[in-house]
């Protein structure tokens, strides 16, 4: 450990580390674990929490931990911390993701008054996943968010709708997507028995998770409730299934996509994850309620990369039909990959926060 290291502190790790416990990450599945060793934060990719059916190639888990560890970088400039960041190559799970080393050296006090808006933000930020008042955002709060997504990462961009024909347009192809997502019996198993979080109790035992109660909207949550079992979504008419999305995305006032130029890979999912965050953090702090809508680029992965394995033949060209339709609304081109889609809305406030597994489930010290 060097003199500069020695001089920082445990609470002040403690700030950095309680930052990142607080990221979104997506099914709440905070798929992430940190060994602290003096100053050093290795951050790696927790096997137990990175094994669903979506996450073919870690590409989702590497999204959350994009957003983990913006949540740590933004503490440290917060803090006046002075840090380095190190991506490592990554070729398994005993392999850390990246690994950020803290020290107190000069340049510590150059705090920006942004960094510290937005670490503000994170004890307080939620996914809003109500309806809109679908009032289109103005333009100067829209570069903002564009500034966000930019400033975590260079080459991650944001492509934006709002006129209602092409809101309809992009909710019918996820809506496609979505029905797949509940008539695929692994897919809904997922989604329906181990991502959900049916009862308070239930979440508050595992600390991670969709609490349902966090939907808040009380017609999106009978209709999971409805369709909890397979049987009853094979009982349930295709228009019905795949209705949910534009109606919801006509609420919602933009629906955007972040992209990047080149082929799908996990550093370009985990610089999305950055992004992530920090349009996340920018939304909450102009009060613009964000909700992803993921599962097409996870699934696009699954499709396109790895043969397609687990879907039948029917089910991949879907997802390839609406990968390509989807790039049309959004003026995305075949060399470039889509890495999230997320609805933007003004609504009001979500009132139940998910929560999170503790400091000590998810840090390691070692002397
Ligand atoms: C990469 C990623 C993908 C996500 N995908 C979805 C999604 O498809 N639908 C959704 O409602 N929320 C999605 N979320 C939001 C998470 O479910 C949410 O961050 C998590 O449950 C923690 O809740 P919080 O954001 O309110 O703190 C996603 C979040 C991330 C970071």
């Amino acid at each position: 450990m060097s003199e500069a290291n020695s001089a920082i502190g445990s609470e002040v790790i403690d700030q950095v580390l309680e930052a990142g416990r607080l990221a979104p990450s997506a099914a709440n599945n905070q798929p992430w674990k940190v060994t602290v060793q003096g100053a050093q934060i290795r951050i790696y990719a927790d096997p137990e929490h990175s094994n669903s059916f979506v996450d073919i190639d870690q590409t989702m888990a590497f999204t959350s931990l994009g957003c983990f560890i913006e949540h740590l970088v933004i503490a440290c400039r917060a803090l006046g911390v002075v840090h380095t960041l190190s991506m490592q190559q990554w070729s398994g799970f005993a392999d850390p993701v990246a690994i950020l080393t803290l020290s107190s050296g000069s340049g510590a006090r150059m705090i920006s008054g942004s960094d510290q808006r937005l670490f503000d933000l994170v004890r307080t930020r939620c996914t809003n996943r109500l309806p809109g008042d679908g009032r289109i955002i103005d333009a100067g709060t829209m570069k903002s968010l564009s500034e966000a997504v930019a400033s975590a990462e260079v080459g991650i961009r944001i492509s934006t709708v709002s006129d209602p024909d092409e809101k309809a347009r992009i909710g019918r192809i996820l809506g496609r997507v979505d029905r797949l997502r509940m008539v695929h019996r692994q897919l809904h198993e997922q989604m329906f028995k181990d991502e959900i979080r049916w009862t308070e109790e239930d979440a508050e035992l595992s600390n991670d998770g969709v609490d349902i109660r966090t939907v808040e909207d009380e017609v999106a949550i009978r209709s999971y409730g409805a369709l909890r079992s397979h049987d009853a979504v094979l009982a349930t008419p295709r228009e019905v299934l795949e209705a949910g999305t534009p109606a919801m995305f006509s609420t919602s006032s933009h629906i955007a996509c972040l992209s990047t130029s080149g082929a799908p890979s996990r550093e370009r999912f985990l610089a999305a994850g950055r992004s992530v965050a920090r349009l996340f953090l920018a939304a909450a702090g102009l009060d613009i309620g964000m909700q992803p809508w993921t599962v097409l680029p996870y699934l696009h992965v699954r499709a396109a990369h790895h043969g397609g394995i687990g879907f039948s033949r029917e089910e991949c060209d879907a997802i390839l039909a609406a990968d390509a339709e989807a790039r049309q609304v959004f003026g995305i081109g075949p060399a470039e990959s889509i890495l999230l889609y997320c609805r933007l809305s003004r609504s009001r406030a979500p009132k139940v926060k998910a929560r999170r597994r503790t400091l000590q489930c998810i840090v390691k010290r070692e002397p």
